[in-house]
């Protein structure tokens, strides 16, 4: 998947920083940013920051399109798969909703044929003022998509709506906005446009996805076989289901989700710190295949063949992420666990369980008659075993189990 490109537009406001946080959230997704920075927007962030987290030059100034018959304003409005606004400003609403063009933003605003989106922040006064709810009512009229600002303490020392909302949650609007058209989460399940009626929103779902690599000197390491495709469906299908997801990967090939959170690890210790640092959850989702032991030893240099004899590799055991996580004080509502088995595939699972303390576990046969094609490749056959007995799945695509899973967490979060 080529990731999306976004012209992001960056108002005059106090909330201006933030603007940079969700550069660096869509860049690390895989997206590509160009930014606009109005004159107001100049005074609270620098065009220096903003051309280095994105990577590209950052536009100020109508006039400075020097070569405007290379990219004029017209083409700047239109190569970008979205527009974003972050900070919107009441004034720039104001411009918006009236069709005003005095400057680069408003002028791109007016000739882009792609969706906006607007995140405002501003003064509860000003967001409640008659003139920017109308604003904002005739922009949505309009098809603009106008989040809802956060509540909170303000700049200004006011209480109420007006704070921008946070990065995460723009950086989930722009993936629910991108993939409203075609389907680049290939069948996902059609959710309600609005987030807020989607059945996880509001929940935060932590996932753990790939391989962990157990160094045993700078170019050799332990490891497990995983391709990383099941958590990272699962991590998909949560986010299209409206929750915010911190996905804790391994080292593995693959695009980092539309609106997911992706927190890169290497080692198993290293993944138990992060998944620690990614609490508290509502639910958790364990699919990462850790290593179960690392090399004691780390040998700083590459180890030479010498003499006739191997070197001999002492194993520690590496920590249990999962029975960590189901013993401790945050213990995630809804914890599952994953097992990839060889053998009596249900009586291990159904034993792991128990002894991991985990609600839900999907098992899976992963020895090499049966599970050839499940290893690295697009299908799965699970059985869920949860404490009401085990159910088994029909072979299905990856997609379609993270997507049945997420369905069952859904439900199983309202029957409590
Ligand atoms: O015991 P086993 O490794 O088969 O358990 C598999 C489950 O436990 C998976 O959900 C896996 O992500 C998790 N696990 C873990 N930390 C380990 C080993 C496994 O979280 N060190």
């Amino acid at each position: 998947m080529s990731g999306p490109r976004i012209l992001l537009i960056v108002g005059g406001g106090i909330a201006a920083y933030k603007a940079c946080e969700l550069v660096r959230l869509i860049r690390k997704g895989g997206g590509e940013v160009t930014c606009v920075l109005t004159e107001g927007g100049a005074q609270f962030v620098t065009p220096m920051s903003l051309a280095a987290l994105s990577e590209n030059p950052v536009h100020t100034s109508l006039w400075d399109l020097k070569n405007e018959a290379e990219i004029g304003h017209i083409q700047l409005s239109r190569q970008a798969d979205l527009v974003v606004i972050c900070p919107a400003t009441a004034d720039l609403l104001a411009k918006m909703a009236a069709g005003l063009a005095d400057d680069l933003a408003t002028t791109l605003l007016l000739a882009t044929d792609k969706p906006v989106l607007a995140a405002p922040a501003m003064n509860v006064r000003m967001w409640q003022h008659a003139a920017t709810q109308r604003n904002v009512a005739w922009l949505r009229q309009a098809g603009v998509r106008v989040m809802e600002p956060d509540e909170g303490a303000m700049a200004c020392g006011e209480y109420g709506p007006g704070r921008l909302p946070e990065p995460e949650a723009i950086w989930q609007e722009i993936s629910v906005l991108l993939n409203a058209g075609a389907d680049p989460l290939a069948g996902q399940p059609e959710f309600d446009a609005q987030p807020e009626h989607r059945p996880l929103y509001g929940k935060h779902v932590l996932v753990t996805a790939g391989p962990t690599h157990e160094p045993i000197d700078p170019v050799r390491y332990i490891a497990n076989r995983s391709s990383g495709k099941q958590g990272y469906a699962i991590a998909a299908a949560a986010a299209a289901a409206g929750a915010r997801v911190t996905l804790v990967s391994g080292p593995v090939t693959l695009a980092t989700p539309p609106g997911v959170d992706r927190v890169d690890v290497e080692s198993a210790r290293e993944m138990a710190q992060a998944v620690n640092a990614a609490l508290p959850a509502d639910v958790a989702v364990m699919v990462a295949a850790v290593a179960d032991w690392r090399s004691e030893d780390f040998a700083a240099e590459k180890i030479k063949k010498r003499g006739a004899e191997p070197p001999s590799l002492r194993l520690a055991e590496n920590p249990d992420i999962l029975a960590t996580l189901a013993a401790s004080p945050q213990r995630p509502r809804l914890l599952i666990g994953f097992a990839a088995e060889t053998e009596d595939v249900i009586a291990n699972a159904v034993r792991k369980r128990e002894v991991k303390n985990v609600d839900w576990i999907v098992a899976n046969d992963v020895s090499p008659a049966r599970g050839k094609d499940t290893m690295g490749g697009d299908s799965n056959t699970v059985h869920l075993i949860t404490q009401a007995g085990t159910e088994n799945w029909e072979p299905m695509s990856k997609q379609a189990v993270a997507r049945r899973l997420v369905e069952r967490i859904a439900k199983a979060l309202v029957d409590g």
